[in-house]
């Protein structure tokens, strides 16, 4: 018997051989993923991150050959030597590439035996994702699984190569850094050498990126992980990947061009499908308005409408009092809708709740009346309104919310959304991206009772609306843009202030002190007086974009060794306790009570 490794290398990856290499003697490696005795014939599926090849034991061909693969078991790691043949008529399977040839083995070799996997290593299960994490390197054996980081490895050598050709620099920024305000919380690394300080790991390389620009490399990028401790969902994890960018001299549709050329060539390339650019834009006030949320799913209608005016002089009380405090009323219709029973619209009641609706009324438009918990408290005109308002027609169901504005739009932007999905109205063949632009710079945060910044500190606003930072801040519009597909936000950016006086002047809005600012940020403020030159940027998020692009249900699947709703690694265990050593070096005293 030779020694496989040794003395033979392998010819090709389970997946290539095709018909035309009948009669070639190969050397194959890979698992065994099932195991049919047919009485006498044996028929093992040899797996690797490819694919399969059937391959067969004969005692016809090889009685001892055949006697020693009667032990073989689910995961043995084989090596094999044996000649391509074509499948009998009629036995081929067109669901496998190699479905037209098995292989004859004539000699093999057991590298590993392999315990009884704790589940099935097959693309269909229903197995509880925790112990698929903990076994994850025979989660990752999956087929469907070892396709999606295939396709990530693509992706990043696309983006490494297009972004090349157009002259970006690929430069690394550091891990161990200063904590850059993305909005969540940081993990911190304790100092051994200056106990009692920390670094915080980047939530992304924003700061540093412009320094880079003030450096004079015009066209940056990394593909580069991130890190934000904030609640996680199927979207996000706490380590994550951007494809980051930022370029000099440049202006908003600048960026959004080269970002759009990426996008193309990806989708072309991994997805082979030609996506028409320039990609529409949305203003956000446009989407707030139409769909409630800054990342609309644009692929269905059932559009949100503002009937404010409809109650102006309402004496349905409800009502009356929100629009009072500023509040509004948005509705959405469901043509079709009115034979929804009362406990699916309990449910979507339960839902939107959820994000803060204090209610769901709701009105369904039948044969002879309208039927519904509140229509008794409007008047003739008011009925006559919202009718011709929203184009009511027999068999419509209308739900509205009131509220103040970020609770409605919350509620009934959500709600849509779940109420697309739920009636089956999304066409999901469609990939509907959009830009959205002019976000406002600033934000009200009612827990903070301060101004927050919408998409980031360093963002500019509008040249036009420069004159607002001082009279109506919550006014002024930014430079920025969000990258959206079908509902999700793949990417983020902005053009960035370049002066210091503004960038003072945005963190004194934000109530970030003078002395704050210099001790948080006065590497970039000085940096700023140094011949800064105008430039902005983006960042992708790259595992997004690969959940969209392979249509996985969550990014836990397109990441090899993701961290679980509860941010822990089930494989490693990770976090854990370190020892009282480590601690005593670090100066770091733990109370476990918090
Ligand atoms: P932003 O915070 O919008 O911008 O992030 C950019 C993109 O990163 C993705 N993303 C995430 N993906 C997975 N898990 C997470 N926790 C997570 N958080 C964000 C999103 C998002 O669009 N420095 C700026 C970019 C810039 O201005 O150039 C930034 O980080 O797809
Ligand atoms: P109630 O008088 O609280 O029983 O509410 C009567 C109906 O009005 C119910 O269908 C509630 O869901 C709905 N409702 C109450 N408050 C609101 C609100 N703020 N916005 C929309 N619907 C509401």
């Amino acid at each position: 018997m030779p020694l496989f490794i040794e003395q033979l290398k392998r010819s090709h990856p389970c997946a290539a051989l095709r018909a035309s290499d009948e009669g070639k003697q190969v050397v194959l490696f890979g698992w065994v993923a099932t195991r049919r005795d047919h009485g006498g014939v044996m028929f093992v599926d040899l797996r690797d991150r490819e694919g399969i090849t059937q391959i067969v034991f004969n005692p016809e061909l090889n009685e001892k050959i055949h006697e020693l693969a009667k032990d073989l078991r689910s995961e043995y790691v084989l090596g094999i030597q044996g000649k391509v043949r074509l499948r009998p008529p009629g036995m081929s399977n067109a669901k496998l590439p190699t479905g037209e040839i098995e292989v004859y083995v004539e000699d093999f070799e057991v590298f590993n035996k392999s315990k009884t996997p704790p589940f099935p290593i097959e693309n269909d299960t229903d197995v509880n994702e925790e112990l698929r994490l903990k076994y994850r390197y025979l989660d990752l054996r999956r087929p469907v699984l070892a396709k999606n980081l295939i396709l990530r490895h693509q992706v990043m050598q696309i983006a490494r190569n297009y972004l090349s050709e157009n002259h970006f620099l690929e430069i690394e920024t550091p891990f161990l850094g200063k904590s850059t305000p993305e909005g969540a919380r940081d993990y911190l690394v304790p100092s051994r050498v200056h106990p009692g300080k920390f670094f915080a790991l980047p939530q992304s390389p924003q700061l540093f990126k412009q320094i880079l620009m003030v450096s004079g490399f015009d066209r940056y990028m990394q593909i580069v992980r991130c890190f934000r401790d904030e609640d996680l969902r199927a979207d996000r994890q706490p380590e994550f990947t951007q494809i980051d960018l930022e370029m000099s001299f440049v202006s908003q549709d600048d960026v959004l061009k080269v970002m759009e050329g990426l996008i193309v060539k990806v989708w072309k390339e991994v997805g082979g499908v030609e996506l028409k650019a320039p990609f529409p834009r949305m203003t956000y006030d446009e989407a707030m308005d139409r769909y409630g949320l800054d990342a609309p799913d644009t692929r269905f209608g059932l559009e949100l409408k503002n009937i404010s005016s409809v109650f102006a002089n309402t004496s349905f009380k409800v009502f009356a009092n929100i629009l009072s405090k500023k509040g509004i009323i948005k509705a959405i219709k469901i043509e079709d809708g009115a034979k929804l029973s009362r406990s699916e619209i309990d449910e979507f009641e339960k839902f939107a709740s959820v994000y803060g609706a204090k209610g769901l009324a709701w009105i369904k438009v039948l044969e002879n009346e309208w039927q519904s918990p509140i229509v008794k408290f409007f008047s003739d005109a008011e009925k006559a309104d919202l009718s011709k308002l929203l184009d009511m027609k027999v068999g419509d169901i209308v739900f509205f919310v009131a509220d103040k504005p970020k609770v409605v739009n919350d509620a009934l932007g959500n709600l849509r959304e779940h109420l697309a999905a739920k009636l089956k109205r999304i066409d999901e063949s469609k990939l509907n991206f959009l830009w959205i632009v002019d976000f406002p710079m600033f934000e009200y945060s009612e827990e903070e009772k301060r101004l927050t910044a919408v998409h980031h500190p360093f963002t500019s606003a509008r040249p036009s609306d420069l004159p607002l930072l001082d009279s109506e801040p919550l006014k002024a519009k930014a430079n920025a843009y969000d990258l959206v597909l079908n509902g999700n936000e793949i990417g983020g950016g902005s053009i960035r202030i370049h002066s210091m006086e503004v960038q003072q002047k945005v963190f004194s809005l934000l109530g970030i002190g003078e002395e704050e600012a210099r001790e948080k940020f006065g590497f970039l403020l000085e940096a700023l007086e140094f011949g800064a030159p105008p430039h902005g940027g983006l960042a992708f998020g790259l595992d997004r974009l690969i959940m969209l692009l392979t249509g996985a249900a969550s990014i836990r699947d397109v990441i090899a060794f993701p961290k679980t709703q509860k941010a822990v690694c089930q494989m490693t265990e990770a976090p854990s306790e370190v020892s009282a050593k480590q601690l005593l070096e670090l100066g770091i005293k733990v109370n476990k009570q918090i």
